[in-house]
């Protein structure tokens, strides 16, 4: 396992000339890149047009052309589908050579199971599998009203996080306000990966349940992810020397 802390950068832009051209911004350093939906689904396999297009050529490969530079991938897709679609999913992600993936611990242990045996590449290797607890734009009001979950937020982070140790996983995606119990209550080798990061001196977003770097190694994460205080500040490379400087202590 992995036990190296590092900040991942998600790169959150809608296409690949922006991804690339931003990456081309941190020269020598190749920062552990986080590739989301919007990115994902803009520009990962051309499955749609494939279909539509019976015969034309795969469309460009953001995965493939990140790792190709040098970098680590979290591929950011939370899956949630039934267990035999997860682990069939999961199977088309691991062979993409990414080095984390992940999925909604909401759909079960049984579904977590199952995405962990989809990723195991035939050489025996496979990347980190984490799980999301509760999203980091949700608040506690908010998951209790409109999910329907009656425990608090605690309580519904440390559940979800016991079951996705009982699957096999690796850890969980929490916000950083939460790894300390996280490693409370699935011991400290269980990852806890947390977006909701923001810089003391600025402004939250949509997110809700966050801290700055300094914060988030204080109380134990092992990643922190941090998107748009590095994506769009104005020097976006000074602003990830902050976060390793404040998250690593280097
Ligand atoms: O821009 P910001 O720092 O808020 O980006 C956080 C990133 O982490 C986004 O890409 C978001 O999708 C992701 N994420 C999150 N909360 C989770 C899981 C993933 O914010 N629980």
């Amino acid at each position: 396992m992995i036990r190296m802390k590092d900040v991942i950068i998600a790169c959150d832009f809608a296409g690949k000339e922006e991804t690339l051209s931003f990456l081309d911004r941190f020269e020598g350093v190749k920062p552990y890149v986080k590739v989301g939906m919007e990115l994902y689904y803009a520009c990962g396999p051309d499955i749609v047009r494939e279909i539509k297009q019976r015969g034309y050529k795969i469309g460009p490969d953001i995965v493939r052309e990140i790792k190709k530079r040098g970098h680590k991938i979290f591929l950011d897709l939370k899956l949630h589908d039934i267990p035999n679609t997860v682990k069939k999913a999961m199977k088309v992600l691991s062979a993409l050579d990414v080095d984390m993936c992940n999925v909604h611990a909401a759909g079960t242990i049984e579904m977590m199971k199952a995405a962990l045996e989809g990723l195991m590449r035939p050489d025996g290797t496979r990347p980190l599998l984490i799980a999301v607890t509760q999203l980091t734009s949700t608040s506690e009001e908010r998951m209790q009203k409109d999910l329907l979950i009656g425990a608090n937020m605690q309580e519904t982070i440390a559940h979800y996080a016991r079951n996705a140790r009982e699957a096999g996983l690796d850890g969980v995606v929490c916000s950083p306000l939460e790894a300390a119990l996280v490693k409370e209550a699935c011991g400290p080798d269980f990852l806890a990966v947390t977006p909701g990061i923001r810089f003391k001196d600025a402004a939250g977003d949509d997110q809700v349940r966050v801290t700055d770097p300094a914060g988030a190694r204080a109380i134990g994460s092992d990643f922190i992810v941090v998107g748009r205080p590095i994506t769009a500040a104005p020097d976006p490379v000074a602003a990830y020397n902050r976060c390793v400087k404040d998250f690593l202590g280097r």
